[in-house]
């Protein structure tokens, strides 16, 4: 078989790709901080280039906010064709203080990768790009056509792909779409993820006086902003975790007995929760194992919270403004906007008096679900499973990825979600990791897939 041919390539030069994906990673292309906007430029050229050292044509396409990159080989009529996407652009990396070595200065300890975007989402792409060289390099014809599109603004809620998607479908049509920003089932079995949650990104601002009030001379004569929306907080779950905005769970599809008996199949357990996050205990809805409740329940949660004095010692004020930054999670079926504004008549409903509360929808993303039968999956699954050598097992993701609902909609082609990642890779967090094994077998995956998809 060809393949044999591109994966011993890719096995011989494992530490020189390494060697390169340190350097990709050394860019800090943070997407949502304006100072690194040439950062971002930067990231975006070296996916340019490197799309350009496979011999594909390539663009880069401007949008309101960082660039596009796409590229694509020699479209043959008589082949597939795959469109790749990902993102060059990563989380910021605050707290800062909490990393053991620089978040930009990738460090390679244990035959693990740490650095931010190491993960998510820069090492996935990058084993797309090896796989696709090791065709190259070993001179073998390419199983399939090839299409890439990746984004410098999938951590950010930025639309310049939505409208690029909307308006070249027929640029970007294919037989299936590869998407590698998830993650394995856990560190010896790969999975092939069928639906992502959905999201929509709230923040409350909640105004009181003009200034910070000294807290003796005027306490008790006006509202509290921090009281005032920490009542608003606590009225949008009950003691169980389950979201009170009405009309929240209306349109939830609920799981489906195949699927909750592979859920219970997969043995995930408290204790392996416990370990992964530290935390005390699990806590969530009642009536759903914790990974029903990770992968299929939509959520409702406090992000971020600020108001008044945190600093050292005691500071006597009502503080004039409080803000909350809450993220709701969503399932198949429901809709993001119809919840954000379900949301916004809630936290009205449920407002004191004394205050302005004002609800912003910063961004959504609709929920994926996909067949979990079809040639393409099937595909998927034999090469993760050549790839990594362990058969894989379905699961579902938490996370979001925007731009999938879009491409379903008007790509109207399957979506393969194939994850290099671990869920304990700390990705949006200090200490983001990529284990090379999976980065190695990742490029294998990929490299089989061409041929998979070629024949499915
Ligand atoms: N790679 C993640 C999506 C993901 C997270 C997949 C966890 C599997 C598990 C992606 O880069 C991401 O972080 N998406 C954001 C989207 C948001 C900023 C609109 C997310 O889920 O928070
Ligand atoms: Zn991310």
């Amino acid at each position: 078989m060809a393949s044999e041919k591109v994966l011993a390539h890719l096995d011989a030069h494992r530490q020189q790709h390494v060697d390169q994906l340190c350097e990709f990673l050394r860019i800090p292309s943070v997407s949502s901080q304006a100072d690194h906007k040439q950062d971002v430029r930067r990231a975006c050229a070296f996916v340019a280039d490197e799309l350009r050292g496979l011999g594909l044509e390539v663009e880069i396409i401007e949008t309101d906010g960082h660039p596009l990159v796409y590229a694509q080989s020699e479209q043959r009529p008589d082949r597939r064709t795959l469109l790749f996407y990902g993102h060059y652009d990563v989380q910021p990396v605050d707290p800062l203080e909490l990393w053991k070595t620089p978040p930009f200065e990738p460090r390679v300890e244990d035959g693990i990768v740490y650095a931010r975007g190491a993960s998510d989402d820069k090492g996935q792409v990058f084993a797309h790009f090896k796989a696709v060289e090791a065709y190259v390099r070993t001179g073998t014809g390419l199983p399939v056509n090839l299409k890439f599109i990746i984004e410098g603004e999938e951590e950010c809620g930025g639309h310049g792909i939505y409208r690029y998607t909307e308006q070249h479908a027929d640029k970007l049509a294919c037989d299936a779409v590869v998407i590698s920003d998830t993650t394995l089932y856990n560190e010896t079995t790969p999975g092939i993820c069928y639906s992502l949650k959905g999201l929509a990104y709230m923040e409350i601002r909640v105004k009181g006086p003009d200034m910070d009030l000294h807290s003796g001379s005027y306490g008790g004569t006006v509202q509290n902003p921090a009281n005032a929306l920490a009542g608003i907080v606590a009225g949008l779950k009950d003691r169980d975790g389950r979201c009170l905005v009405p009309g929240f769970y209306d349109d939830v599809l609920e799981l489906e007995k195949e699927e909750r008996d592979g859920f219970a199949a997969l043995g995930y357990t408290d204790a392996i929760l416990r370990k992964e996050t530290g935390a005390p205990a699990a806590w969530g809805e009642q009536g759903y194992t914790t990974l029903e409740r990770m992968w299929a329940r939509p959520t409702c949660d406090v992000n971020g919270l600020a108001s008044g004095y945190g600093g050292e010692g005691a500071k006597t004020i009502i503080p004039s403004r409080a803000l909350a930054k809450v993220s709701m999670r969503l399932v198949p079926n429901q809709d993001p906007e119809r919840i954000a504004a379900a949301f916004a008549a809630h936290v009205a409903a449920i407002a004191p008096a004394g205050v302005e509360v004002e609800v912003v929808n910063h961004h959504n993303a609709a929920p994926v679900l996909v067949p979990r039968h079809s040639p393409m999956m099937q595909a998927g699954m034999n090469a993760l499973k050549r790839g990594f050598g362990a058969d894989p097992v379905f699961i579902r993701e938490g996370g979001s990825i925007p731009i999938v609902g879009t491409f379903q909609a008007w790509l109207k082609a399957p979506v393969l979600l194939l994850g290099y990642g671990l869920s304990t890779d700390n990705i949006h967090s200090p200490n983001e990791k990529f284990d090379l094994a999976n980065f190695w077998n990742g490029a294998r995956t990929t490299a089989v897939l061409l041929e998979e998809a070629a024949r499915a």
